[in-house]
């Protein structure tokens, strides 16, 4: 029933080569990260307006979207309007939720600015916002028109926000294509550029989705090292420490490993390979706390059902199997 989703991916060299994508909208409405207004400021000559939003954790809540949505609604935004969100991830998602619930959904695309997004956040109709400490508790999946990838806005990218996207690339291809998944360690180690494996990465997930839009089984395996990720990040607001996601993800990532080793299911040394390619590739992968606090924030993960969560394991590059854990059999096997 849902085969054939159609996910658009759109490139070009700079930001302004969005322009003939969306040269016969009528009525388009910008949703942008006010960080990031020099690059909407680009195509802002295109829109009717232009909505500005702090895109931060403490933000993504329903009070933004609802904001995003009084704005469409005072300037008149009709059913057939169009919202580009350009941004990081939580521009997308945000922009992407408002526009699926304003007068029961208008269309919308994304300009994502990050690379994080670029690979993922941006792809895939993943939109929503946190519930109190809970990440992305509330949302819809609906598939933007296109997402549109632009080499451009990476280049004023901060470095720790370069490297939290590579934590995103290098899952994907850990997950789909182990060749790319070593191209992606040497280029990110050598700093070279990135722009055809960000394509490989978002095609690559692009084909998941289309497989299984509303993940009732295999793209659950894009959430490799989330299921500790998640957890991570939420101890790590609880203590008001600084992890972004991308972090998160990559320390998740070798924890999955971990868990993998010691359930008999990945190749002996996988952890330690990982470890190393990401540290070549400039990623931090210090667990910086107790695994026993893991556990808790797990079972509450909204993907968590009958005390079991999904557990995406990695056999070898390339290469990854589910396996359903309680969170506490998964931290007992991380400290044993
Ligand atoms: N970020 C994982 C997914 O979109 O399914």
């Amino acid at each position: 029933m849902f085969k054939d989703m159609e996910i658009r991916i759109e490139s070009g060299e700079r930001v302004r080569d969005v322009l003939p994508l969306i040269a016969g909208e009528g009525e388009l409405y910008l949703v942008y990260d006010s960080e990031v207004a020099p690059w909407a400021g680009e195509i802002a000559g295109a829109a009717r307006a232009a909505i500005a939003i702090e895109a931060s954790e403490e933000n993504k809540s329903m009070d933004t979207v609802l904001s995003i949505c009084r704005q469409l609604m005072e300037a008149g935004a009709s059913r057939k309007a169009l919202v580009l969100a350009v941004g990081g991830g939580i521009t997308t998602d945000m922009a992407g939720f408002a526009a699926s619930i304003y007068k029961r959904g208008i269309r919308y695309a994304n300009l994502p600015t990050t690379l994080l997004a670029q690979v993922d956040a941006a792809v895939g109709g993943k939109t929503g916002v946190n519930l109190d400490d809970y990440k992305n508790m509330l949302g819809v999946i609906v598939q933007p028109v296109f997402t549109f990838l632009t080499p451009e806005v990476l280049k004023t990218l901060p470095e720790r926000e370069l490297c939290s996207g590579a934590a995103e690339l290098l899952k994907t291809f850990l997950i789909g294509d182990a060749a790319a998944y070593g191209e992606a360690v040497r280029v990110l180690r050598e700093g070279r550029d990135l722009g055809k494996l960000i394509l490989r990465a978002a095609s690559i997930k692009a084909d998941i989705v289309r497989r299984d839009p509303f993940e009732h089984g295999e793209r659950r395996v894009l959430n490799l090292g989330h299921s500790f990720a998640h957890a991570l990040e939420h101890e790590a607001r609880l203590r008001e420490d600084d992890l972004s996601h991308g972090e998160a993800v990559g320390i998740g990532i070798l924890l999955a490993a971990r868990l993998s080793e010691r359930l008999g299911l990945a190749e002996t040394g996988l952890e330690e390979r990982l470890r190393a390619d990401f540290v070549a590739a400039g990623l931090r992968t210090d667990c910086p706390y107790p695994l026993e606090c893991l556990a808790a924030p797990m079972a509450k993960d909204k993907k968590a059902a009958d005390g079991t969560v999904h557990f995406i394991l990695p056999v070898r590059p390339g290469e990854v199997i589910i396996r359903a854990l309680t969170p506490a059999e998964a931290v007992r096997a991380l400290i044993a």
